[in-house]
């Protein structure tokens, strides 16, 4: 079983998929590793740890040679897998909506794309789960890039030269990444308030010390669907949302979205006459800018000023800690692939549950039941 990790090719993203931690586990159970020359550079993983750890360090022809499994952070572009071994898995962060067009390209390589981000949310499933290692960090991050960008301080400090008030931080969305967000901001001192439709999520940010904010007394409040994830609202609701976070947001230093619905554009939340009603100086960080962003106005890979508040709309967020980042994405996939090693036929056959889940072509097809359906 030979196991590929490839240098990522997609612009701006320095993470990777494996580490030498990952890589000793993997030959530990029996597998050959090689990694692609400068594989692990952005993220700070040098070849040497790899080839310390027990890798074979080569070219993009050479570790793709014979490899059985290939992994990435992102999907790697078709062009660049010429050689590839027909029936060779590829195990990565496919994003399989936004890169439909590239799964018809795998299945026409031969090849078994294995989306994870498709992972089901099952228990048993939480150690592969890369949507939650990736987002509690970007939830962290979030609110760093706030703090760099706001031209006050968080904490309240009494000084001889008088007091500073705290930062007001109002967080929207509260999944794996607006809970973070919310315990990193309360650690820097802030006063944080926090809404989602989920109402589950009440006692979850009253638990971190944060004040909720929700719309009461309205048909389909609920707002929770299949497997945690959230629902499109209806439109009674998101005009009672509107409403609320008009009067709410006025009075707020630093706003982060997070609001993600699978497979659906991120819903809009804050419009640009809202921002118009925020002091000057106020930042908002719009995590969801590449899925369509829930904030009016925000630009994905910029920082704008509209009425004297900045918004924040930073790329692929988790991998501006990319260190951190790659070592448990790395451990994601190292806790999918060994759960089902099987050892004795020396490869990984999935079970039907997680295995149909992620699957996305086989034979030549595209198979996954949510692209097709
Ligand atoms: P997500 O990234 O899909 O969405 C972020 C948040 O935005 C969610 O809390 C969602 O309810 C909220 N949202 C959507 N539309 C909104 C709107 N119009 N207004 C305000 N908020 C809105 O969610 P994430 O972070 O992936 O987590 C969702 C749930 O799944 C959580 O309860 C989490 O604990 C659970 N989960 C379970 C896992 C497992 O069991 N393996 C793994 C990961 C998460």
């Amino acid at each position: 079983m030979k196991i590929a990790v490839l240098k990522e090719g997609a612009a701006g993203e320095r993470r990777v998929s494996a580490t030498a931690e990952t890589v000793k586990k993997f030959i530990a159970l029996g597998a050959e590793v090689a990694v692609e020359k400068g594989a692990g550079d952005a993220a700070s993983f040098d070849d040497a740890g790899y080839a310390a750890a027990g890798a074979t360090i080569g070219t993009r022809a050479a570790v793709l040679k014979d490899a059985d499994i290939i992994l990435g952070v992102q999907g790697p572009d078709p062009k660049s897998l010429k050689g590839l071994k027909a029936g060779a898995w590829i195990v990565a962060g496919l994003n399989p909506f936004g890169e439909r067009a590239r799964v018809d390209e795998y299945a026409a390589l031969g090849a078994e794309a294995l989306a994870m981000e498709f992972m089901p949310r099952i228990t048993r499933a939480q150690s592969m789960d890369i949507l939650s290692s990736q987002s509690n960090l970007a939830g962290y991050k979030s609110v760093l890039d706030a703090a760099a960008e706001y031209g006050r301080a968080f904490p309240m400090m009494m000084t001889a030269a008088g007091t500073v008030s705290a930062a007001k931080v109002f967080v929207m969305g509260v999944g794996v990444a607006g809970l973070q967000a919310i315990a990193t901001a309360r650690r820097l001192g802030a006063q944080v308030s926090a809404t989602d439709v989920r109402s589950a999520t009440k006692e979850q940010i009253q638990s971190l010390g944060a004040k909720p904010i929700f719309v009461e007394n309205v048909a389909g409040i609920e707002g929770e669907g299949s497997g945690g994830y959230a629902t499109e609202m209806s439109e009674e609701y998101q005009k009672a949302q509107a409403e609320l976070v008009s009067s709410h947001i006025a009075k707020q230093d630093i706003v982060i979205t997070t609001a993600l619905i699978p497979g659906r554009p991120a819903p809009r939340l804050i419009s640009d006459a809202q921002i118009a009603t925020m002091r000057p100086g106020s930042v908002i960080v719009d995590l969801a800018v590449e899925s369509g962003g829930n904030v009016e106005g925000a630009v994905a890979g910029e920082i704008v000023e509209k009425h004297g508040v900045k918004i924040v709309g930073h790329k692929n967020v988790a991998g501006r800690l990319a260190a951190d980042a790659s070592a448990l994405f790395s451990r994601n996939l190292f806790n999918f692939l060994s759960a089902f090693w099987d050892k004795e036929a020396g490869k990984v056959v999935l079970d039907e549950e997680i295995g149909d889940a992620v699957r996305l072509t086989q034979g030549g097809k595209v198979v996954s039941a949510r692209l097709l359906g």
